[in-house]
């Protein structure tokens, strides 16, 4: 029985299963792979009568995995990686950029790595991006559990174990309505912005955990107004004149450029920090790995401009 079901498995049959599994559906797996539904659930049929079990259970118009599609899921995730590495170990050692870059990336990155990644891979055609675009606080998890070749975030965790390369200007500011009333204001105090009505990010932000730390610091206590989990969704709730928020400056680079948002002069503000590439201490990176890491640290001014020198 074990005979036969790894003689008839074939990869192909577990990056639709996957796929399935992670979307919970088999239409949008077959979306995703660009193959019809009917052979998403013909191929994973196939499987499960190898296997002898159901893997799936239909719920509603939803798609559970069984006990044996979650044991299944995990091993076919652990194949189908180290199908991945073994793709890369072979270019590697033809020493050619080529194959998978699986990074994460905090959401407020989003402003400048697309840029990046365009010109990287214009130079290098052959790489495939992976980019998981998520918080500080599920990034950090995706770092601990080395999930991604590197990550990309602006607050490093405390943590000896890891190594980070700075490679941008982060620079934060208070962002309001281009009408604001303190707009003209020169030197304004962090305590007198605590009567404004605040947008703020969401738990688990990295921006956030910034302005928390610096209204800690003040001793000064602000009641959000709103919040919202994104800085795209701050920043427009800004433009409506909702309120006033804590965001990265690259983030509202065009909306102050065509004056729809304006930087407050706050005294202390803005902050200068860092964008890092991290990962855990002593891991091998692979070759399309070390070459993005290598791009970013020397290309990166060049290819985004000033703002981020
Ligand atoms: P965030 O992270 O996008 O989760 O706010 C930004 C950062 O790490 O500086």
């Amino acid at each position: 029985m074990i005979y036969g079901f790894t003689m008839h498995l074939t990869l192909q049959q577990l990056r639709l299963f996957e796929a399935v599994s992670r979307l919970g559906s088999y239409t949008r797996a077959a979306e995703e792979l660009f193959i019809s539904q009917p052979a998403v659930s013909i191929q994973i049929k196939r499987l499960e009568a190898q296997v002898g079990l159901p893997l799936f259970e239909q719920v509603g118009k939803k798609t559970f995995p069984t006990a044996a599609g979650k044991t299944m899921y995990n091993a076919s995730l652990d194949i189908l990686n180290r199908v991945d590495q073994l793709k890369n170990s072979i270019e590697e050692l033809k020493g050619t950029v080529k194959g998978s870059l699986q990074l994460s990336v905090v959401t407020t990155a989003k402003y400048f790595l697309p840029s990046l990644l365009g010109a990287f891979l214009q130079k290098y055609p052959d790489v495939e991006p992976k980019l998981k675009f998520t918080n500080r606080a599920r990034v950090i998890e995706r770092l601990m559990n080395n999930e991604d070749d590197f990550v990309i975030m602006g607050q490093i965790p405390e943590d000896d174990n890891l190594e980070a390369y700075p490679f941008l200007n982060n620079i934060l500011g208070i962002v309001a309505p281009a009408n604001h009333p303190l707009v003209n204001k020169k030197n304004i105090t962090i305590e007198e912005l605590a009567d404004q009505r605040f947008l703020n990010r969401e738990v688990g932000s990295g921006t956030q955990y910034v302005f928390d730390q610096i209204l800690k610091d003040h001793g000064v206590k602000i009641k959000p107004y709103m919040e919202l989990g994104s800085s795209e969704a701050l920043k427009q709730a800004v433009m409506a004149g909702l309120g006033i928020a804590f965001l990265s400056l690259h983030s509202v680079q065009l909306e102050c450029d065509v004056n729809k948002l304006t930087v407050l002069d706050v005294a202390g503000f803005p902050l200068k920090r860092r964008w890092y590439a991290v990962h855990l201490k002593g891991k091998k990176l692979s070759l399309v790995a070390r070459t993005f890491l290598d791009y970013i640290l020397k290309e990166s001014s060049q290819v985004l401009g000033v703002e981020y020198e």
